[in-house]
């Protein structure tokens, strides 16, 4: 198995990608920690993962907050006395927020959760990783970390682009920084993906049949297919992997 042994950690684990890779880590021999601000959800995982047979833990929390971000690192430690592996999945999109919220607010909570939140779960992470001896931190960016949104889709001022694209150069940075110390940083880019994010724009089916339009492949992705490229990037398989973005698209950024 390819994660045997692995403590890893995956925040936004109760939804999407997040979930699905839990699902995956874990049939990999991985311990999991299932990480997310809705605990019902969190919960549900957990469960999933447990009758698949796998071992998990469970740390609640919004990850915009520095003390809670810590927090989840250490309840991972105190649960599986090491961490080998973060996934950075939480994430939202404007679409998550009121329709009433001000831009700014909008901007700043977007930026808040995808941005800062991943920057404080890899802070809290990374001396914990160097204690196991190395680790592998992988980031959930999105093909809107190299491009910006359609056109069609009227949205200069949206803060998900931007967002995403820091994420990316977090990734170089840190990687280029933890070489040295055995840590892998990579950064996944996915197509749109069948997930509670996008349900909003794939219930309405002229906006489905333009987002499947924009994939030379005719089709969203599927979490389960993130989740493999998360897999392959996490383990060992890419030990020469570090500071890269890998598109899951159905070609998306090949246009
Ligand atoms: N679905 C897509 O089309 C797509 C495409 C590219 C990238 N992504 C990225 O992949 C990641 C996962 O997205 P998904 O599609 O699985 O979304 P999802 O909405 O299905 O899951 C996201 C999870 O993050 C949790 N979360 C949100 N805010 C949080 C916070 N402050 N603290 C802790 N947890 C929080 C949510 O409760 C939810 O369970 C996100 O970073 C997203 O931007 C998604």
């Amino acid at each position: 198995m390819r994660l045997d042994n692995k403590v890893t950690l995956i925040t936004g684990a109760g939804s999407g990608i997040g979930r699905a890779t839990a699902l995956l880590f874990a049939s990999e021999g991985a311990q999991v920690m299932v990480s997310d601000v809705d605990e019902d959800a969190a919960l549900v995982t957990a469960d999933m993962v447990r009758k698949s047979g796998g071992t998990v833990g469970i740390s609640i929390g919004d990850v915009t907050e520095e003390g809670t971000a810590a927090r989840i690192v250490q309840q991972t430690i105190t649960q599986f006395s090491q961490l080998h592996v973060l996934v950075n999945s939480a994430g939202i999109t404007a679409r998550n927020l009121p329709s009433d919220s001000k831009p700014f607010d909008v901007w700043r909570r977007v930026m808040d959760v995808n941005l800062n939140g991943t920057y404080l779960m890899c802070w809290s992470a990374v001396p914990e990783m160097e204690r196991a001896g190395g680790g592998s931190i992988l980031n959930l960016g999105s093909i809107m970390s190299h491009v910006g949104y359609p056109p069609q889709f009227k949205s200069g001022f949206n803060p998900y682009p931007v967002s995403k694209g820091a994420i990316l150069q977090l990734t170089r940075n840190l990687a280029n920084d933890l070489a040295s110390r055995n840590i892998r940083v990579n950064c996944l880019a996915p197509g749109f993906t069948e997930t509670s994010l996008t349900e909003s724009l794939t219930k309405d089916r002229e906006t489905l049949a333009f987002l499947q339009s924009r994939h030379p492949m005719g089709r969203l992705g599927k979490p389960e297919e993130i989740a493999h490229a998360a897999l392959y990037l996490v383990s060992d398989d890419a030990s020469f992997v570090t500071g890269t973005s890998l598109a899951v698209d159905g070609g998306y950024l090949a246009q």
